[in-house]
């Protein structure tokens, strides 16, 4: 039986970085006898602007019916200012699906691309799990006395013993199964003690089922700042959607920055959605300036779900031969443009 993979381009540099993910996936069909099959849906400013639909009726069903897992590219537009129809497209799926984990590896593939002082590949190699459908983005609040002098504004944090218990759950049962020791959990329970106090508490018994696993607190600065000061100490960390968010853009320049940076969205047993961490980047679009490297990751974060560990480690370890020997895209210090890395990448994968 095939994999069934929804291909969601999106807009901006989401497109063309896709399309290298696609060129990807063509050549370890044809070359490794891969059993995937995709199909590639409009869903995107465009199409917005066009019919006015951002996420069409029905999605969400057929998605989880009919596919194995989705690859999407970025949503966001300039001609768009409000921001409800991306929303609608990347939350609709992440809340929709149910994508609880936000998995975000941070791997330095090249010292030669981390900003700190003699830092080597070594020292850089931990996941952050992030929850991804609840805290702070959940979307709770109102407005009070709008645009006026006197206006309130309410952002709910919202956080749920189901919901915490999933997401630390996962990161354990990451650690336990890929032989790693140690688990960080980061809130910031001294300055909110009820909604990350349940953290605290979920966390202290989600401990005890993993004895073998040496768990740690870390307040969110806290942790920001060891991230820096020593990334090495860190294997797996599990924190809320607000701090995984500021916390993953931390990690990505610690690898060399946006375009090295996939991520998965995950709910185990389902159909879940791979992606580059970055946005659709209006300033590059168009351009055959985006690095598709993060996509080309992230696709192969997408075959290492779907059964193929293999051959993601084949992807990664090309795009460490193409930054070493400079085979990049300008943000990276190379002078290709995004269809030649791809084909590169392709190429070295013969
Ligand atoms: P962005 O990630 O698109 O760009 C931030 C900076 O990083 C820009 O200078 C950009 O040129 C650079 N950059 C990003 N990806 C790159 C790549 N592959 N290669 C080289 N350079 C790269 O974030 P920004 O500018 O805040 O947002 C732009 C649009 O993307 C907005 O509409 C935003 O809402 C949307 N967005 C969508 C996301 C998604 O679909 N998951 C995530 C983040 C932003
Ligand atoms: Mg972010």
């Amino acid at each position: 039986m095939n994999k069934r993979i929804a291909l969601i381009p999106g807009d901006g540099i989401g497109i063309e970085v896709t399309a290298e993910a696609v060129k990807l996936l063509q050549k370890l069909k044809a070359s490794r006898s891969l059993p995937l099959e995709w199909r590639t849906f409009d869903w995107g400013a465009e199409k917005y602007l066009r019919e006015g639909i951002s996420l069409p009726e029905g999605a969400i069903e057929m998605l989880r019916r009919e596919f194995d897992a989705i690859l999407i590219g970025a949503v966001g537009d300039p001609r768009i200012s409000s921001l409800k129809y991306a929303v609608d497209i990347l939350l609709g799926i992440r809340s929709g699906l149910d994508l609880y984990v936000n998995q975000r590896p941070v791997k330095l593939l090249s010292r030669k691309l981390c900003p700190l002082k003699s830092r080597t590949e070594q020292d850089i190699n931990f996941v952050i799990f992030r929850e991804n459908t609840e805290g702070l983005y959940a979307g709770m609040g109102g407005n009070f006395k709008r645009d006026t002098p006197e206006e309130i504004a309410v952002q709910e944090d919202v956080n749920t013993r189901k919901g915490v218990e999933r997401i630390l759950v996962y990161a354990f049962e990451y650690a336990r199964s890929g032989g790693l020791t140690r688990v960080c959990m980061s809130d910031k329970s001294n300055a909110m003690p009820q909604g990350h106090g349940l953290w605290q508490r979920t966390f202290a018994d989600v401990c005890k089922r993993y004895p073998d696993i040496e768990p740690r607190h870390l307040y969110v600065d806290t942790l920001a700042m060891e991230m820096v000061k020593n990334p090495a100490q860190f294997q797996v960390i599990a924190t809320c959607n607000l701090f995984g968010d500021i916390l993953s853009d931390l990690a990505a320049q610690l690898q060399g920055g946006l375009g090295l940076a996939p991520s998965a969205n995950i709910h185990p047993g389902a159909v879940s959605m791979f992606e580059p961490v970055h946005g659709s980047a209006p300033d590059l679009a168009g351009k055959d300036l985006a690095n598709p490297l993060a996509a080309m990751l992230a696709a192969g974060m997408m075959l290492d779900h779907l059964g193929f560990p293999q051959v993601a480690a084949e992807i990664e370890s090309a795009v460490s031969r193409a930054i070493d020997e400079d085979k990049t895209t300008p943000d990276l210090g190379g002078t290709m443009g995004t269809r030649e890395v791809g084909d590169w990448i392709c190429g070295t994968l013969e």
